[in-house]
């Protein structure tokens, strides 16, 4: 199956990324966001980081151009119909999630892929959602999507050899490098990053170290290119939290329980670099 059109569900940090590798790789895109001015701060997103580029000489104007021309920003998830894959990247949750699968199945042709950007929630349960499980698909980026190569591909129970050999071209595609993964709670990559973020937190909450010798030690002790404090403020607190919470159900095993000053933090607002004060304060 020939993927020409995508819609990209929620412009935050990880949908803007994605829209920008899929517009920059020439698909017409339609960003979805619930309000126009979270479609707005994601093209601006996008615009920033293409003009970068293009200041380093890594891409023309004409690239950028291009590439801002095949973007569209939209609410209406109806656009949907005009697409052949969507890609959702909305909040970590799964009831936002099946809601929005199951509106998507309505919306959609019956050829569109239905694919989630999921961290960590189960692709069957999402898939089940839907009356074409055999269609929907985990495409897990990592972040900053312009820059890492990674792809998780992950089946549902239901998913077709056809689903995943499409959505595995499109990752070529997007020159990104895809690997096969099994439907467990946090995949590989989050099955493995996040119980060493909730032990550094941990580490706080114990008063063992503060977050920036904490930081250091993994930076100049393990070669980590941010220190796992900095990395739980980019990713965003409250992604982390319910990534933490996916992996304690889903495994009933209490290795997995988030540290309580996670969940302080997430409720205090305080959700790392996207809300300015995490781990770190921010400025900008
Ligand atoms: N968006 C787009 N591009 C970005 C960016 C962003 N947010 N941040 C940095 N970049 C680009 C820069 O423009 C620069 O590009 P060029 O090579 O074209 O010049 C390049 O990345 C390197 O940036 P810097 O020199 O400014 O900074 P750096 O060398 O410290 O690298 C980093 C920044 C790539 C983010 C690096 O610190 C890093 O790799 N951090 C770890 C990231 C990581 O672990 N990601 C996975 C998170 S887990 C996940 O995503 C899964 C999940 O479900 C939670
Ligand atoms: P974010 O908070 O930056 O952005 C989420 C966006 O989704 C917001 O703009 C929000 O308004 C929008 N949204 C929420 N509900 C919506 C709905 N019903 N319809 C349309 N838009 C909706 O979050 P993020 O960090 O970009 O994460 C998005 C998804 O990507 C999550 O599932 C997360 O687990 C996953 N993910 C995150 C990271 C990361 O490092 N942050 C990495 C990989 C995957």
């Amino acid at each position: 199956m020939e993927i020409k059109s995508v819609m990209v569900i929620g412009a935050g940090q990880m949908g803007s990324g994605i829209a920008q590798v899929c517009a920059m790789s020439g698909y017409k895109v339609y960003l979805n966001d619930l309000k126009q001015e979270f479609i707005d701060k994601g093209l601006s997103r996008i615009g920033s980081n293409l003009s970068k580029q293009v200041k380093k000489e890594r891409i023309s104007q004409q690239d950028l151009v291009a590439a801002m021309d095949l973007l569209q920003g939209t609410t209406d998830l109806n656009d949907a119909k005009e697409v052949d894959i969507v890609i959702e990247a909305a909040v970590e949750n799964m009831e936002v999630k099946c809601n929005l699968f199951s509106r998507l199945d309505e919306i959609a042709k019956d050829h569109t892929i239905l694919a989630t950007n999921t961290s960590s929630l189960p692709i069957t349960e999402i898939a089940a959602a839907t009356k074409r499980p055999g269609k929907v698909i985990g495409m897990h980026f990592m972040n900053p999507v312009p820059v890492m190569k990674l792809v998780e591909i992950i089946k549902g129970l239901a998913t077709t050899d056809e689903t995943f050999a499409a959505v595995e071209n499109l990752a070529h595609d997007l020159k990104k490098s895809p690997v096969e993964v099994n439907d467990f709670p946090g995949f590989v990559s989050n099955r493995i990053l996040m119980p060493m973020i909730n032990e550094a937190i941990y580490t706080v909450y114990e008063g063992v170290s503060s977050p920036e010798d904490i930081d250091q030690v993994m930076k100049l002790g393990m070669n980590h290119p941010m220190g796992p404090l900095t990395l739980a403020d980019f990713i965003g607190l409250d992604t982390c939290l319910y990534i933490m919470e996916t992996l304690h159900e889903g495994f009933g095993d209490d290795k997995y329980r988030p540290c309580p000053l996670l969940r302080k933090y997430v409720k205090a607002g305080w959700l790392g670099r996207k809300t300015g004060r995490g781990f770190y304060q921010y400025q900008d």
